[in-house]
């Protein structure tokens, strides 16, 4: 397991190459303060030794979307490369390469091959980033899951890529968000049946 000192700087390294890499773009920044938040509340529903992991992908998943980085203009790819490039462990790599069901859509802009360079899994690390995503807003203000769909809609337009991937990503979302109640659900029950001290 990480060590707390490896945990800190595992995180402060990677906020503050996010602040750098964001400091164009102040909103994307507020998101991602948003997403980093809602991560470190869903922390306890992931391997305490995933924890720093979650938090420092969460602080690293929009870095693709800093104009320097700009190469495919699929924000997740893009992230993903600059920061293999930059040495960053394989894990955190392959967590920003696939957030949020990044696979849907880069089937559709012909990415697919290329983002599958980053291993691809589904579990308790990848759920927990993507419901703190997928429930931070475009200024990181809190929004439900449907709110946050339909601004995404919205701001995208029916036409958009992200549009036409909907279809399937919505049911994965959907699945993410009720596995990561249910992991949070099952952490409550443990503090509920423990017997109360006299
Ligand atoms: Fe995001």
């Amino acid at each position: 397991m990480e060590g707390h000192a490896g945990a800190y700087e595992l995180i402060w390294s990677a906020e503050s190459l996010s602040r750098e890499l964001l400091a164009p773009l102040p909103s994307r920044m507020l998101h991602t303060e948003g997403v980093a938040s809602t991560a470190v509340a869903l922390a306890r529903t992931v391997a305490v030794e995933d924890r720093p992991v979650l938090i420092a992908a969460a602080w690293l998943h929009d870095v693709g979307y800093a104009p320097r980085l700009q190469s495919t203009g699929f924000h997740p790819l893009d992230g993903a490369r600059h920061l293999e490039s930059l040495g960053w462990r394989p894990e955190i790599c392959a967590l920003v390469a696939h957030h949020s069901g990044a696979r849907f859509v880069a089937s559709l802009r012909e990415l697919g091959e290329d983002l599958r360079t980053f291993e691809f899994t589904e579990n308790a690390l990848t759920d927990a980033l993507t419901v703190a995503d997928q429930t931070s807003g475009p200024c990181g203000e809190p929004l439900t899951l449907d709110e946050r769909m339909r601004n995404m809609l919205r701001r995208h337009g029916p036409r958009s890529l992200n549009a036409r991937a909907h279809a399937r990503r919505e049911p994965y979302f959907r699945s993410a968000w009720a596995r990561v109640a249910t992991r949070l659900l099952s952490i409550d029950d443990v503090v509920v049946d423990a017997p109360i001290a006299v």
